[in-house]
């Protein structure tokens, strides 16, 4: 690529102040002065320094993944498949995923480099918005919706957050009732407790988002795509 499109993509000024910074020796690839605009470098290769300071390209990786079921959430490789494994291809160090499905849960994933965005999706201090769906083995009465919403003693210290029930007209593939459960918090099985609190269960779970993000319809179960510019800015200025 050519240097001054570089300079000018990486916003050290518009094309004509690039071109002086240049003219002014500020420019330097690999120790050695550039003298040509139209110089080529190579930004996995070439080290850049503007004004004596080394450019960084250090980007981080953004996937959604729609997890399938039977892939467990872990960054360990072992004799179960992770959702690591399903980004080999990718080839990109230090990928986790953003917080833990259970190996029978399928859904949204967001698997990053980027350690900073998934601190602060996962600070409980935050409360980041997570909704599921949910399959149940029984219809859930008022009662059971209220106390939902109102938070549920699932064995824990405290009670749960406050949650959002919404139920579906549809009932799934083997008539059994579906419902939207947004949560806030992120308690280990905490979907499957708080139903079991209310005398249900649950048989098929799916995260449908998590904070701005939203799975896209398109992937299939072990599809995965990287974020758009404005999915990523969403969720970074979520936080
Ligand atoms: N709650 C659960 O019980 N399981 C999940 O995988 C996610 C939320």
């Amino acid at each position: 690529m050519r240097i001054d499109k570089l300079l000018c993509d990486m916003n050290y000024g518009t094309r004509k102040q690039v071109k002086e910074h240049i003219k002014n020796g500020l420019v330097h690839v690999n120790g050695v002065a550039v003298v040509k605009p139209e110089f080529h470098v190579d930004v996995d290769k070439d080290e850049i320094k503007i004004g004596g300071k080394v450019i960084s390209f250090a980007k981080n990786h953004y996937y959604m993944l729609n997890k399938p079921q039977g892939v467990i959430s872990s960054t360990e490789k072992g004799p179960t498949e992770t959702v690591i494994d399903i980004l080999a291809d990718e080839n990109v160090k230090g990928l986790a995923p953003v917080g833990r499905l259970d190996k029978d849960t399928e859904g949204l994933l967001l698997i990053t480099d980027d350690g900073k965005l998934a601190h602060n999706l996962l600070s409980p201090k935050k409360h980041v918005d997570k909704t599921y769906e949910v399959h149940l083995s029984n219809k859930l009465s008022e009662a059971d919706i209220e106390q939902l919403e109102k938070g549920v003693d699932i064995g824990d210290e405290k009670m749960t957050l406050p949650a959002k029930v919404e139920v579906m007209d549809m009932a799934d593939d083997e008539g059994r009732p579906v419902i939207h459960l947004t949560i806030h918090e992120g308690r280990f099985h905490q979907v499957k407790r708080m139903l079991e609190a209310v005398g249900n269960e649950v048989l098929f779970l799916k995260r449908l988002s998590m904070g701005s993000l939203v799975l896209d319809e398109n992937l299939e179960p072990g599809e995965y795509r990287e974020l758009t510019a404005e999915e990523l800015s969403a969720l970074q200025n979520k936080q």
